[in-house]
Order: structure tokens, then sequence, then C-alpha cells
């Protein structure tokens, strides 16, 4: 499969009426990292992720005739307010995938989209909309052309447009879990585009996520920044054989029910991460003190209790709390006597794994 396998054509003639699509897609949090990047938004490591149910972004773009071909006239509007920072960088990424899509010149275009979530409230934005974008852009093309495709080639498709993006954007196209980055341990796992774990043994099925919000603050360094770092990191190649090795190990564990192994490459990967950011060239630290002391205090009652709770964190100071739903009572008198007993305002977010993204009408 390459770039070319995905070019589109032009119309033939202008459209005469607007057309609309919507969608709505879900963010997924990653359980293997994806850091570090190369080429055209391609991952140094292959990455593991879960599928949220409660975060999504619902998208709706609308195609308008236009008299005059030219470059991508986007009308961009965020949460109910039109938005030149958000609408700039979409307005890029539409210029960026004018190959596959030749006629987003020939369109005016208006894109509405809002969250079910606070932004910056550390779950990843960027996936659930770029996802959402990716799967509007799909349907608008398969509207105009009368393409057919099958439902897995257009979520293949969605999840390489998606990419483009923002990495981990690709990973939001599917249920339950999914990987993206070219794995030997998952044959059919690519770069280009994410696939679904098909092999989940039904315990993994319940899996909770809540996050508990230490801090909602633009971060100082942002994700891209934090990729490029990776680019002459003196662990790179190590933390590229350690990802390859973590996503066979943790696909065999989602496959078998295996949940202690889950629970400790999961954490592993999360301290990785931030391991890798602190030990760049240009060092940074985005885990506040309270991260700390959560995550630590996690780790304590798991052993203290026995109950199969861990952690995950994205990239900033938010922490995932991952559990299963038949010890829901217990972990959230946890959370509320203990993990949040510093927020005053009691700020969670409770998700859990999802079904994936959805065509609204
Ligand atoms: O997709 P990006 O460029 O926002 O990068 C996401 C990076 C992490 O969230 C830290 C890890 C991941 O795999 O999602």
């Amino acid at each position: 499969m390459t770039h070319s396998d995905f070019s589109g054509t032009r119309l033939i003639s202008a459209i005469s009426d607007p057309v609309v699509v919507t969608w709505q897609s879900p963010s997924n949090i990653a359980l293997v990292k994806y850091w570090g990047k190369t080429g055209r938004q391609l991952p140094l490591n292959p990455s593991l992720s879960m599928t949220l149910a409660k975060a999504f972004t619902e998208t709706r773009l609308t195609a308008f005739p236009r008299r005059k071909e030219g470059s991508v006239e986007l009308e961009f509007w965020f949460e109910g307010l039109q938005n030149r920072a958000f609408g700039e960088r979409m307005t890029n990424f539409l210029d960026s995938v004018n190959d596959i899509f030749p006629w987003l010149g020939q369109v005016a275009l208006k894109l509405e989209t809002h969250n079910t979530f606070p932004h910056s409230a550390g779950i990843a934005s960027s996936a659930s909309a770029f996802s959402a974008l990716a799967l509007c852009l799909c349907s608008l093309d398969a509207e105009f052309f009368g393409i057919m495709l099958d439902e897995n080639e257009f979520r293949f498709k969605a999840s390489y447009v998606a990419r483009l993006g923002s990495g981990s954007a690709c990973r939001s196209l599917f249920p339950g879990f999914t990987v993206w980055g070219s794995s030997r341990a998952f044959p059919g796992s690519s770069d280009l585009l994410a696939v679904p774990v098909p092999d989940v043994h039904p315990l993994f099925n319940t899996l909770r996520d809540t996050i508990l919000l230490v801090n909602k603050d633009a971060k100082p360094v942002s994700s891209s920044e934090g990729h490029s770092r990776m680019t002459g990191h003196p662990f790179a190649e190590a933390r590229v054989k350690q990802a390859v090795k973590n996503t066979a190990q943790l696909l065999e564990a989602l496959k078998t029910g295996d949940k202690q192994t889950f629970i400790r490459i999961v954490e592993n990967e999360a301290f990785i991460l931030h391991a890798l950011m602190m030990t760049s060239d240009e060092g940074f630290m985005l885990m506040h003190a309270e991260t700390l002391r959560i995550i630590g205090r996690i780790q304590h009652i798991r052993k203290e209790t026995g109950l199969d709770i861990c952690f995950t964190l994205d990239a900033g100071p938010n922490v995932h709390l991952l559990y299963f739903e038949g010890q829901n009572e217990q972990v959230n008198k946890i959370i509320v006597e203990d993990l949040l007993k510093n927020n005053e305002q009691n700020m969670r977010i409770d998700d859990m794994l999802g079904s994936g993204p959805m065509k609204l009408d």
C-alpha cells in the first residue's frame, strides 16, 4: 500500500446544491505510546490504544457550490464560535490532503465541530477531531462520486487520512483496541494506518478509564515539539525495540485475558513516555507533584487491596485510571476519598472502552 493508492479525482462539474455530512468520532488513549515520528507523519514505533466511548467530537462538514476554483476555502466553527487559530490548522491539513481529495478547491467548506469533553482536559482532542474530519471527507468523496467502499475499506481510508492530521487520530476509527505501526507480532499492521485488534478476551470489554484532572492549563511543550525531540534521542533505538516487545506482549495479554501483564505493560509505557521527555536533549517534564502522588497511591492501593487498577498518562499531567467494571464501587470510593482528595473541583471524566465512530444524519 502506498500514498498513491489513496489519490482521488476532481469533480467533473461543480456541485449545484450544498452537501452535508456529519460524524461523531471518539478520542483514544494509547496503552503502548507513539512517541517520535519520521517522514509524512509515520511513527517511529508501533502503538496500541483503547478507543474511548464518551469523549468524542461531533463534526458537520458542508460543501457549498463555488464559482471559481482556488485554494481551500474554509469557514471553521468550534463550539458554536468561529475560531481562527483552529481554522488555520484545519486549512493547512486540508491543503495537505488535496491529492487525496482534489475537489477540495472546487467547493467552499464549512466545518462545525464540538467536543463532549473540555478542551485541554487530558483527552486527545486532536484524535477525535481529525478522525471525525477524515470520516466527513471520505463521506463527501463517496457522495460526490457514488463510491461504495465496504465498511472496512472506508474506515481504513479514513484512518489513513486522519493520520496525516494527527498521528494518534488514525487509531480512533475502530471499536475496542487498535494498533498503529507495523509490528511483526500483528500481521496486517501498518505505519500508514491503524487496524483493529480482533482477538480480545471478553474480560477486557469491561475496561474503564476515569481521567483524574490534575491541571487543565495548556502544556508548556506541545506533542509535536515532543515528537521532534525524539530525533537524535540517546535512547531512541532502545525505545523502538521496547515498544515492539511491549506491543507483542500486550496483544498476547489482551488475547488471553492476562490482567497482570496488561497492568505491567501499561504502567511501564506511561513511565517510559515521560522518561523519554525528561531525558531528551532539551529535557522537559509534564507531570506535576499531584500526578506523582496519584500514581504512587494507585500502585500502593493495588498492592494492598489486590484490585486490578493501573494508570496511564498522556502527554500531560492528568492521570488515566484504568479498571474493570466489576470493581466499580470500590474504585469509585478510592477515587473520591483518596485520588481526588486534593482536587477541590472534583474534576474527573468517567469513560470506558468504546465502539468507534458513528455517522449521524
Ligand atoms: O497524535 P499526536 O501527535 O498528538 O501524538 C500523541 C502522542 C501521545 O498521545 C503522547 C501518545 C499516543 O500514542 O497517543
